[in-house]
């Protein structure tokens, strides 16, 4: 399988195959599966840029509808983290006298309306409605809409260039990037910033996370390859900064061309990400082996403590669930259901394998002897709330970055 590179029209080969798969957010309710979307998830890198891409293309209406059910708030950790990076807008860069910042894909508000509260004039562009909502709700000023050039242009015209533009788990799930990033260039001040963070392809590689494939991630960044995008559209990345979130995110800072110092810190990951062979198909190529002998394991142990008598059942519903239960083969006979925090979840289904999404409630009223961790991004937190589940003798089932036992 070949495509043209969404960023430079090179040649992306399919490197990673993992079959065919629903939408990792999709989470259908019982009696609506009949009709289920199914995509090949095939991920390659272009052969000029090396940007790591998704060559199936899932239009993003299906993916960000009405009741798209993410909440970015979902985490205590996450909401710290997202408190934190708005004060240090506020002190670093929302310093000028009427500042303008602006949040693609504001979700639910959490970090804008730090933002807000601070009456600092802002903006998110966000297209799911119940999310908007929710942001609203919080004094968050919303354009329910999709970021693109267009809305770029319209944005500037009405409240001036933007001092900040951010993004988190959003930018890598855009496949029109280059729009985006072209959109980016008009509406930035010339002293202005934009900065997103999203799941890191070297973290990725290291820790075998397949499952963060899915389709919604259109893209896998690189300091590499975001470097090269940035040039291409006017900008320069300033900054990249490796976070511990979401299982290893990356923080990207671009400027417009020119008007920031770059950080020593681009150059040095930039040689790791050399001598760690990020740039090259062969690196893909044994990840996808990995990923095989990984759902190889999993499956095994699962039907293995199955067999045995064993009561397992499986901790948190991310988007990642969907990539590894369709891929592992792993359905509602194995796993009676899997509880999350997020009540929009509850009471669906994992798409695909039809795993019934439960509330948290359901797995301390009644511990089983083992809990598969799909939230595995978020161990400590859980591992933390649940103690009583290991106190008792409960085992925790992690596959990152393989199939472990703790
Ligand atoms: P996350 O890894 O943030 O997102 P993605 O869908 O992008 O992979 O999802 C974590 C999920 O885990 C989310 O649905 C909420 C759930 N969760 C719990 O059920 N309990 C918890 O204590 C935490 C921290 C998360
Ligand atoms: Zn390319």
């Amino acid at each position: 399988m070949h495509n043209p590179c969404r960023i430079c029209g090179g040649t992306v080969k399919g490197s990673i195959d993992l079959g065919r798969h629903p939408r990792g957010n999709a989470f259908p309710r019982p009696g609506e599966t009949a009709d289920e979307f199914f995509y090949r998830l095939v991920v390659g890198m272009c052969d000029v840029c090396t940007m790591v891409q998704l060559l199936e293309d899932i239009p993003q209406e299906v993916r960000y509808h009405d009741e798209y059910p993410y909440h970015a708030s979902g985490s205590a950790i996450h909401r710290r983290h997202f408190e934190e990076i708005a004060q240090g807008f506020l002190d670093t860069e929302l310093t000028g006298p009427d500042p303008f910042a602006v949040e693609i894909g504001s979700n639910d508000g959490v970090m804008l309306a730090r933002i807000a509260r601070a009456g600092v004039r802002h903006l998110g562009v966000e297209p799911s409605r119940q999310v908007a909502e929710m942001s609203r709700a919080k004094g968050v000023r919303v354009l329910p809409e999709f970021f693109d050039e267009g809305t770029a242009e319209r944005i500037r015209a009405e409240h001036g260039p933007a001092d900040v533009m951010f993004g988190a788990n959003v930018i890598a799930h855009i496949s029109h990037l280059a729009s985006v990033l072209r959109g980016a260039a008009l509406l930035l001040a010339r002293t202005g910033v934009f900065v997103f963070e999203e799941p890191y392809l070297g973290s990725v590689v290291e820790k075998t996370a397949f499952d963060i494939l899915y389709d919604e991630h259109s893209f896998v960044f690189s300091v590499r390859a975001i470097q090269a995008a940035a040039e291409r559209f006017g900008l320069e990345l300033v900054d990249a900064r490796l976070m511990e979130i979401h299982g290893g995110s990356m923080r990207y800072t671009l400027a417009p061309a020119g008007a920031r110092p770059v950080s020593p810190r681009v150059g040095e990951l930039l040689e790791k990400e050399a001598a760690q062979g990020l740039g090259e198909h062969a690196t893909l190529e044994e990840f996808a082996r990995r990923a095989r002998t990984v759902r190889d394991d999993l499956t095994a142990l699962v039907r293995d403590l199955h067999a045995q008598g064993k009561r397992i059942v499986g901790y948190g519903a991310p988007a990642k669930i969907t990539t590894v239960t369709n891929y592992c083969g792993i359905g509602p006979d194995l796993i009676p259901f899997v509880c999350d925090s997020t009540p929009s979840k509850q009471g669906r289904l994992v798409a695909g394998t039809h795993i019934p999404v439960r509330a948290p409630e359901a797995f301390s009223a009644d511990h089983p002897d083992y809990a598969l961790l799909f939230a595995w991004n978020h161990a400590e937190e859980i591992m933390a709330k649940e103690r009583e589940f290991a106190e008792r003798g409960g085992r925790w089932i992690l596959y990152v970055p393989d199939v472990h036992i703790v």
